[in-house]
């Protein structure tokens, strides 16, 4: 039979006839890689219609559901939550990140602490025996039950995993791994999925508890972990800032627990501990100056107050300027098309640069008002009183649309010594000072 092959994009597995730069589905470029097809013949395939049994199916009710008490504590209380409750056996999660953003250092941290009552393996096929055990020292990590393996195999790390063992396997990352059967190198699609499967077979055949991290880039050209994300039950993601400034693990996907909460962690020099009080770590080096506002965000269910920063700058020559560092890019230049609209502010000839401080990267639609006000107030070279905060989505039509958990974002500004909340009309509230629409908002409070 001739050997006819495809090419599939290594960031999100797409398959294609023919090579090109792009991938149609993911948008990344230089991604596709050629695979051999290999396909059952399709007598077999026909055949197979008629060799499966019948499922034996039983009532839900006489199902017994999973013991939520054996979840794993990892010590770090936040990520118990964003895990909801801790790690359950059994389950196989994926924690995402850059490379250099702290996955190690999370995971020895937690691979310590469960090890104080349960036995635990250490799977690295990036660092050898001598650069982990450094990093255990620093992390004060001595437990007996806290086991190290070095190996890039998938079939071996599987059937470690099958033989029952370890209450907890950490794999250092699935893309140093790979699988005899497959041809292709480590890091493609076909081994991070295929080895991704066996893994998880042997988690849920012995009710082991895994968690394999895995590296994504920004230019996409590894395979990211996201043909990965189908198959486990757990997905985290930490993102942040890398040189210092705060890193974010927050669950995209749980099948166990919510993903609206999330963990805030600080590197130092004895590992990652999380940040209790962010707020006031984040207004800590604040200058009131024009183009700074205090935004009352929710990460999460957590309110965290958190200054915006906005430069408005001539344009020299050319296309004007959009920069964004934790908000989100697109978002920016629909508030200014809104700005310019509704307020009559004019940027079509300013380059705008917006900064979250802290490495925050928001989410929150209630940000909107905050960034739009920060353009303004750089724009007109005029302040906020710095006793207030800022909250509210911003329509196309300039309009203040409602926040959720109002009540929250009020009570963090009052706790950090705020005396006012520019905020949607639609809260009623003596704190706050009601908001209709952006242009009355920017013409009572950005004139003095
Ligand atoms: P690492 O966990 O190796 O990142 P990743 O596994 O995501 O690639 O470590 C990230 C950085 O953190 C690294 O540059 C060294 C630094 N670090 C500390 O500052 N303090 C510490 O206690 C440790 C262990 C690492
Ligand atoms: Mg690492």
């Amino acid at each position: 039979m001739k050997t006819r092959t495809k090419f599939v994009c290594q960031n999100c597995g797409a398959s294609y006839a023919k090579w090109a730069g792009r991938c149609d589905q993911c948008d990344q470029w230089n991604t596709l890689l050629e695979q051999v097809v290999e396909e059952a013949p399709k007598t077999k395939l026909k055949a197979a219609a008629s060799t499966g049994k019948r499922l034996e199916s039983i009532s839900i009710n006489s199902i017994a559901p999973a013991d939520e008490s054996s979840r794993l504590k990892t010590n770090l209380p936040d990520l118990d939550t964003v895990l909801g409750g801790g790690i359950l056996a059994g389950s196989v999660s994926l924690l995402a990140g850059q490379p250099g953003i702290g996955k190690s250092t999370l995971l020895m941290q937690v691979a310590a602490k469960i090890a104080d009552n349960h036995k635990v393996l250490y799977v690295s096929g990036e660092e050898s025996a001598s650069q982990v055990k450094l990093r255990a020292v620093r992390l004060g990590a001595s437990s007996e039950n806290l086991h190290f393996a070095s190996s890039n195999s998938g079939n071996d790390i599987s059937q470690t995993i099958s033989g029952g063992e370890y209450d907890l396997v950490i794999i250092d990352s699935i893309q140093t791994l790979s699988i005899d059967e497959i041809s292709s190198a480590p890091g493609t699609v076909s081994q991070v999925t295929n080895c991704g499967n066996l893994i998880i077979r042997a988690a849920k055949s012995t009710g082991t508890a895994v968690v394999i991290v895995g590296h994504v880039t920004k230019d996409g050209t590894l395979a990211g972990p996201k043909s990965l994300e189908h198959l486990v039950d757990v997905v985290l993601n930490f993102e942040g800032d890398r040189y210092g400034g705060f890193k974010t693990v927050r669950a995209i996907k749980n099948r166990f627990g919510s993903t609206t909460e999330v963990a805030i962690y600080e590197m130092t020099d004895k590992g990652l501990e999380e940040v209790k009080n962010p707020s006031e770590a984040l207004l800590a080096e604040r200058q009131n100056t024009d183009g700074s506002i205090i935004l009352a965000t929710l990460e999460g269910t957590r309110p965290i107050l958190v200054e915006i920063q906005a430069l408005v700058n001539p344009t020299n020559f050319g296309y004007p300027n959009r920069t964004a560092s934790g908000f989100d890019l697109n978002r920016l230049n629909l508030l200014i098309a809104v700005l310019e609209r509704r307020t009559k502010l004019k940027l079509d000839d300013k380059d705008v640069f917006i900064n979250v401080v802290g490495g925050l990267r928001l989410q929150d639609p209630a940000a909107d008002l905050a960034v739009a006000m920060a353009i303004a107030s750089a724009t007109a070279g005029k302040k906020l009183s710095e006793k207030y905060v800022v909250f509210g989505e911003v329509g196309l039509g300039g309009e203040i649309r409602s926040a959720r958990g109002a009540d929250k974002r009020i009570a963090e500004a009052k706790k950090l010594g705020f005396t006012n909340a520019i905020a949607p009309a639609t809260i009623h509230d003596k704190f706050v000072l009601p908001q209709k629409d952006l242009r009355s908002a920017l013409i009572k409070h950005m004139d003095k």
